[in-house]
């Protein structure tokens, strides 16, 4: 089948290119002593996440427990869950999960840690813990390094946990499109992190895993040195905010949409809010052939009219669009449609698409 003879609105990849964006990541990352723990959230398939460990991926980076639950029953047995669970049924969800791999969670609360730590020895497992230290994001994590130090002794001392390291993540730099300013944020943080790894050395603790880093900021972790793992997402898709760097990256990711009506200012196509991630920058149409076509984006619910734009396509001609985001855009599909060229080539289930909890 043709992928331009897809119902639309469709997600589709072009196979090819995720394919080599694998490649860019595992070169970027030769030689240094940074490992790809890639973020989940960006596709929510399971079938390609086992494809990043066949790459070289150590283990997968998430975001929920439900997500964690996909990936362990999918058969991935190494999960960091990069936040913090709270609810004790959800805590007792994940100490059960922790017996069948090597399950890592985000800590910031002594009483958390006390709760996971109880939970774990009810199920019997090990919970790995990275305590998370807050380097400008103002959400999870401790502020000062005083502050962590004492949360990370806690882990320390009790039973079923194991203090592995540090999650610290500065996703305001991800986008920054300076690339030297992007590098000198990088440095400030990771120089932010290396002192607290030194103080936790000073009382005797060590630190294995240190863990954050995103698609945008990921060439400056592999030479930084500091950092042990990276979670970068959505350098297997891109998106028109991401290709606005230089990145090694390409985009690889589309909804592909219809032209469904015309009028004098605009030309409507069926994907709306509904079919677009639209909590980044502006998606941007290209035509049949690749070309990008001019004008200016406004999304409603099920539809995206397109203003000031000489493009004059017929009824049903079709658009390929880069999503704002790939992250919240895969989120609004059952199904991701990889092609090679112009066939179809292969239907994935984005098997955790919705799981928010
Ligand atoms: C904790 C965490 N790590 C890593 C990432 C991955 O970032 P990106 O998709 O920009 O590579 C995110 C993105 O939001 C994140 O929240």
């Amino acid at each position: 089948m043709k992928v331009l003879d897809l119902p639309t609105p469709a997600l589709i990849a072009d196979a090819d290119i995720i394919s080599d964006n694998m490649r860019q990541m595992a070169e970027l990352l030769r030689g240094s002593s940074l490992k790809l723990r890639p973020h989940y959230k960006s596709h929510k398939c399971a079938a390609l996440a086992h494809r990043q460990i066949a790459s070289g991926a150590i283990g997968m980076t998430c975001a929920k427990l439900s997500e964690a639950e996909d990936l362990i029953f999918s058969g991935i047995d190494d999960v960091l869950l990069a936040n913090q669970v709270t609810d004790p049924e959800k805590i007792a969800r994940l100490a059960w999960l922790a017996r069948l791999c090597r399950l890592t969670v985000c800590v910031d609360n002594a009483e958390n840690a006390m709760a996971l730590s109880r939970a774990a020895g009810y199920a019997g497992s090990t919970v790995h813990c990275l305590v998370e230290y807050d380097i400008g994001m103002k959400r999870c994590g401790l502020r000062t390094a005083e502050a962590y130090l004492d949360a990370a002794e806690t882990v320390l001392r009790l039973p079923n946990l194991v203090y592995d390291g540090i999650q610290a993540y500065a996703g305001y730099a991800s986008h920054t499109p300076s690339e030297s300013v992007r590098e000198s944020m990088t440095r400030e943080n990771e120089n932010r992190v290396a002192a607290l790894r030194n103080a936790l050395r000073k009382r005797g603790i060590g630190v294995r895993t240190i863990s954050g880093g995103s698609t945008g900021t990921a060439a400056f972790k592999a030479s930084g040195g500091v950092y042990t793992e990276l979670q970068a997402g959505s350098y297997l898709f891109l998106d028109s905010t991401y290709a606005q760097l230089s990145l090694p990256f390409r985009n690889s990711l589309y909804v592909l949409s219809s032209v469904v009506s015309r009028n004098e200012d605009a030309v409507i196509l069926d994907a709306g809010v509904k079919s677009l991630g639209a909590d980044q920058d502006d998606p941007v149409l290209l035509d049949r052939q690749g070309r990008r076509i001019p004008g200016r984006c406004e999304l409603n619910e099920e539809h995206l009219k397109l203003y000031d734009s000489p493009w004059k396509p017929a009824l049903g001609e079709k658009a390929l669009i880069i999503p704002g985001h790939c992250c919240s855009t895969v989120n609004l599909y059952d199904h991701l449609t990889l092609f090679h060229g112009d066939a179809v080539t292969e239907r994935l289930e984005v098997s955790s698409r919705g799981k928010s909890q």
